[in-house]
């Protein structure tokens, strides 16, 4: 099942996610079986679940936009235990449709995840990869991209938003 994507404004998305556990229900595959669906149909390298109204701690990324199986990623109550270097570059976010501005992030990322089984995992990720898994975790604890924006680019963004939801163009 393909869900909505949730957009800015929606409060789940400025809440902090809740850490998953009881890794045997088959509703946790499912879900993440749908998250994968729903991010390639709306055509993103990264999904966490409180885009799709689901206050869980997970995440699914695929910087191949699923041309490449062997690069599906999920990440379940991840955590960036490393940062090194940095990279400065455009970045979107799907609840954010229409926009994209340049955000600085760690050029390198170590993330510490659990996987569908609920075994421990650690991954580095660098350049697009790295800047994934830093996207994707500040979404679970309620934090958008817009908030490594200068306060006038974000004030910016808020305003436009303002006036797609009053024209009905939003959400
Ligand atoms: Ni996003």
């Amino acid at each position: 099942m393909i869900h909505p994507i949730v957009k800015y404004g929606n409060p789940v998305l400025e809440t902090k996610a809740q850490t998953v556990t009881g890794f045997s229900a088959p509703e946790l595959h499912t879900l993440v079986e749908e998250m994968f669906q729903s991010m390639y149909a709306a055509k993103g390298v990264g999904l966490a679940a409180p885009q799709i109204g689901v206050s869980k701690r997970i995440t699914v990324i695929d910087t191949s936009n699923g041309q490449n199986p062997e690069e599906k990623i999920v990440l379940i109550n991840p955590e960036i235990i490393k940062r090194e270097g940095t990279q400065t570059g455009e970045e979107g976010c799907l609840s954010l449709p229409g926009f994209r501005e340049q955000v600085t992030r760690a050029k390198r990322a170590t993330v510490r995840a659990q996987n569908l089984k609920g075994e421990v995992f650690e991954m580095t990720g660098e350049d697009l990869l790295a800047r994934a898994f830093q996207h994707e975790t500040d979404h679970l604890n309620g934090i958008l991209y817009i908030s490594h924006v200068s306060v006038l680019k974000r004030d910016l963004i808020k305003r436009k938003i303002k006036k797609l939801i009053k024209a009905g163009e939003w959400g």
